[in-house]
């Protein structure tokens, strides 16, 4: 597989950047346990909005619902602190996925699609997983950060625990793929989605359409509770709307989605 320049420095990845503030500061690890801890104190510290924390590799990646989230070497992992308002803090999940679709398409011309409520998947398998924290006190946004992992330059074959469901870029391709353009390109959709949605834009409509469940039976797992039935159709504040066998109609705000067709 022929490599190309895969180097995250801070000053690589700011260089040029097209955006205001959004990867304008950026802190590097070559390797860490998770991008998600550093952002946090970083947060508490009030960095500037826009920091990000990134690492060549992590050692305790963590993942939605408790899971872990391997990112090997090739792997890009990194967080974003932000301080947005409440009313826009359910649409950072569809903000951060329809960010990675896009700049996976402009960078490789790979089509993905989002699995609700923010994996998205190339060919049916994850590519990236998003993990969104916020810290809210009294309806107030104390901060919220956006970690985003995306298997970009590594092969499934080599980790059995996750390659029937999972899948890189390179694999995809069958050739390395620069993690510098797909992290400065993930910079510029993040930084323009959260000024079309402070501006009063929608994301709402390109997300929806970006959904591969709807449509679809799927079973939909929180904690101990399931629900199994057709994913209708998703609220403009990102919820899923299942159809039930008994023709109900349920609002699952959180979960786990399994495909069932
Ligand atoms: C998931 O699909 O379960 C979410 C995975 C999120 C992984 C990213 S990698 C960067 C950031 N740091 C972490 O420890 N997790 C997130």
């Amino acid at each position: 597989m022929a490599m190309v320049e895969n180097s995250l420095s801070p000053a690589s990845i700011t260089n040029n950047l097209d955006t205001h503030f959004i990867g304008q500061r950026v802190i590097y690890y070559p390797s860490l346990t998770s991008t998600m801890e550093v952002a946090k104190r970083e947060a508490q510290c009030e960095a500037v909005e826009g920091t990000v924390v990134i690492a060549d590799e992590q050692t305790g990646g963590r993942g939605r619902l408790r899971r872990v989230w391997l990112s090997p070497k090739g792997s890009l992992a990194l967080s974003i602190i932000l301080y947005p308002s409440m009313v826009y803090l359910s649409s950072l999940i569809m903000l951060a996925s329809l960010a990675v679709v896009r700049s996976i398409e402009v960078v490789t011309g790979l089509k993905s699609q989002v699995k609700w409520p923010n994996d998205v998947l190339i060919n049916g398998r994850k590519v990236c997983g998003i993990l969104i924290e916020s810290d809210v006190q009294k309806s107030t946004v104390g901060y919220a950060i956006i970690g985003i992992g995306v298997n970009v330059n590594f092969r499934l074959c080599d980790f059995p625990e996750i390659s029937p469901i999972a899948t890189s870029l390179s694999d995809e391709l069958e050739r390395s793929v620069s993690r510098l353009d797909i992290t400065r390109q993930l910079l510029v959709e993040i930084e323009r989605l959260y000024l079309t949605l402070q501006t009063g834009g929608s994301i709402y409509e390109e997300w929806r359409d970006s959904l591969v469940t709807l449509g679809k039976r799927v079973r939909v797992k929180w904690g101990k509770t399931i629900h199994d039935g057709v994913a209708e159709s998703v609220t403009r504040d990102g919820s899923l709307l299942l159809r039930r066998s008994d023709g109900s109609l349920t609002k699952v705000v959180a979960g786990d989605v399994t495909l069932r067709d």
